[in-house]
C-alpha cells in the first residue's frame, strides 16, 4: 500500500509482536496482583497500546489523553497541547503511560508532570520506540521497545501529516516524500 513511500523497513510486524510479548511479561510480573491503569497518549500509542493491552497478564483499565507537541512537521516544536483530558480521577491508581516513541522527551516530561500532581499509588512508562541521540529532556522511562536512531519513522500509530499510521511496521520515508 505504502510500499512506494517507504526507505526501508526499521522494525518488522513480528519483532513489534515479539517485543510487546517480552514487555508484557515483564510489566506482568512487576505489577503481580496489581490492577494497572493504562494511559494512552494518542494517537500515535493507539495500536501498541491495543496490542500491549492484550499481552499483558494483569487486568488493566483503559484510558487516553490527547496531547500534541507536533502538528504536520518532522521535528519537535517544543510546544505541548492538551487536545484531551483523562475522564477519570487517577488517585490512588497505578499508572502506566503507553506512548509509541520518546524523541525529544518533551511531551512525557510534560505529561509525567502532569499526571504525577494528580497523587497517582504509582506512574511509569511504557515506549515501543525512544530516539536516544534526540532526546533534549531527560525522562525516567522504565520499559523500552527499541532504541532507534535519530531517522524520521512512520508506521504502528507514527504519522507523517496523519498518514502511515496504518501501516503494520515502522519504517522510513523516503526523503522526497516530506521535502
Ligand atoms: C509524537 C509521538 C509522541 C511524541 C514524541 O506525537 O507520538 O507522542 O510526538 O515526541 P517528543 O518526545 O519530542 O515530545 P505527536 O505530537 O506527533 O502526536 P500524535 O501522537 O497524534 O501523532
Ligand atoms: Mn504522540
Ligand atoms: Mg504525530
Amino acid at each position: 500500500m505504502y510500499e512506494d513511500e517507504i526507505e526501508k523497513t526499521l522494525i518488522s510486524q513480528e519483532e513489534i509482536a515479539e517485543k510487546t510479548r517480552e514487555l508484557a511479561e515483564q510489566i506482568g510480573a512487576d505489577y503481580e496482583g496489581k490492577e494497572v491503569l493504562l494511559v494512552g497518549v494518542l494517537k500515535g500509542a493507539v495500536m501498541f497500546m491495543s496490542d500491549i493491552a492484550r499481552a499483558l497478564p494483569v487486568p488493566v483499565h483503559l484510558e487516553f489523553m490527547a496531547v500534541s507537541s507536533y502538528g504536520s512537521s518532522t521535528s519537535s516544536s517544543g510546544v505541548v497541547r492538551i487536545l484531551k483530558d483523562l475522564d477519570k480521577d487517577i488517585t490512588g491508581r497505578h499508572v502506566l503511560v503507553v506512548e509509541d516513541i520518546i524523541d525529544s522527551g518533551l511531551t512525557l516530561s510534560w505529561l509525567l508532570k502532569n499526571l504525577g500532581a494528580r497523587n497517582p499509588a504509582s506512574v511509569e512508562v511504557v515506549t515501543l520506540l525512544r530516539k536516544p541521540d534526540a532526546i533534549k529532556v531527560p525522562v525516567d522511562v522504565k520499559y523500552v521497545g527499541f532504541d532507534i536512531p535519530n531517522e524520521f519513522v512512520v508506521g504502528y500509530g507514527l504519522d507523517y501529516a496523519e498518514r502511515y499510521r496504518d501501516m503494520p511496521y515502522v519504517g522510513t520515508l523516503k526523503p522526497e516524500v516530506y521535502s
